[in-house]
């Protein structure tokens, strides 16, 4: 397949790059930072510096929609949210409007979404029926989702990735706790009880291959593993895989104030379950949280 991928240069689009490549697929990743691509990405890949820089003549059999300005990397100013907003809806608004030109329409698109979308959500279960929150981080994934849905009136087959917390040791969430709770300063946020729904980067990569390949697949996906944590446990399965203790609590209001309206991330959960995926007979390699600790630490 011809794949055009954003954001393939960060944590997950370096890890698909790898394993769509290993399988002789023809990427194009679009890049802020063309001259990058090759290096981040493989020698293999296509840089595209802008999507005005694909011509019609172009196709691509697939897009996998990921690019966006991080999350967490600064507190939620409401220049900082515009950014956010812009660099994901802006940017696949620009993607569907460009494939409504293309003389060759793609078959799929896999486009980027999160389980923040169903907003603080405590102890409700959620399955991909639930409806979105009313937070910041709902507002995002919802209108990104609107966005990319938008492509299925060319056609396309759309397959939207509710992403939870995507683990990987060499980058993402698991990356940044390695150290403190390596030094023994792994700590409990706040009280505890929020969910945290995750998935081993080797599963989302792996769903991925699949719903490029699966025609009958389309509509939301949670991109979770079935079993999630709450947040105590997440910390003393990680202090136990790491073989520290787990000590410390940080509290709630010591996060808010560091972090302002950001802190939700953090303070805030979601317990989802990945049904449509285990409708479609996904089987995870790594369902539960041990597991996945356990092959990710392993070195
Ligand atoms: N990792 C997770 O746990 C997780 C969980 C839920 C949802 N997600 C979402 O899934 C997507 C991929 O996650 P990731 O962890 O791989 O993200 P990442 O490492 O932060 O990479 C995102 C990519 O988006 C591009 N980008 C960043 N800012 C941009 C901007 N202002 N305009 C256009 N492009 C921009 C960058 O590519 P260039 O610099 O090459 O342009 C970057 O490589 C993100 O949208 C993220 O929000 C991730």
């Amino acid at each position: 397949m011809r794949i055009l991928i954003t954001g393939g240069t960060g944590l997950i689009g370096r890890r698909l790059c790898v394993a769509l490549t290993a399988l002789g697929h023809d990427l194009t990743v679009l890049s802020r930072q063309p001259m990058s691509v090759k290096e981040k990405c493989g020698p293999a890949v296509t840089a595209l510096a802008s999507l005005t820089d694909w011509t019609s003549e172009q196709s691509f059999d697939a897009i996998i929609n990921l690019a966006g300005e991080p999350i967490v990397d600064a507190r939620w100013t409401e220049k900082r949210k515009r950014k956010l907003l812009a660099s994901r809806i802006g940017l696949t608004e620009q993607l569907v409007a460009k494939i409504a030109q293309a003389r060759y329409k793609p078959a799929v698109m896999l486009s980027g979404s999160a389980v923040g979308y169903y907003g603080d959500s405590g102890e409700r279960e959620l399955d991909e029926t639930a409806s979105a929150g009313q937070d910041f981080s709902a507002e995002l994934c919802a209108a990104w989702e609107a966005a990319a849905s938008q492509i299925i009136s060319n056609g396309t087959r759309l397959c939207l990735l509710r992403t939870g917390l995507v683990l990987d040791a060499e980058g993402g969430i698991l990356h940044k706790m390695l150290l403190p709770f390596k030094l023994a300063l792994g700590a409990r946020l706040g009280d505890g009880r929020q969910w945290m729904s995750w998935i081993h980067i080797d599963d989302y990569v792996a769903v991925v291959l699949m719903l490029l390949l699966r025609e009958d697949a389309s509509g939301v996906y949670n991109m979770t593993a079935p079993q999630p944590v709450n947040n105590a446990e997440f910390t003393q399965r990680l202090a136990a895989a790491l073989h520290r203790p787990a000590l410390f609590v940080a509290p709630a209001w010591a996060l808010r104030l560091a972090m302002g309206e950001m802190a939700l991330l953090l303070l805030g959960g979601q317990r989802v379950y990945p049904r449509s995926l285990l409708a479609l007979g996904y089987t995870f390699r790594y369902p539960t949280l041990a597991l996945a600790l356990n092959s990710l630490l392993k070195h």
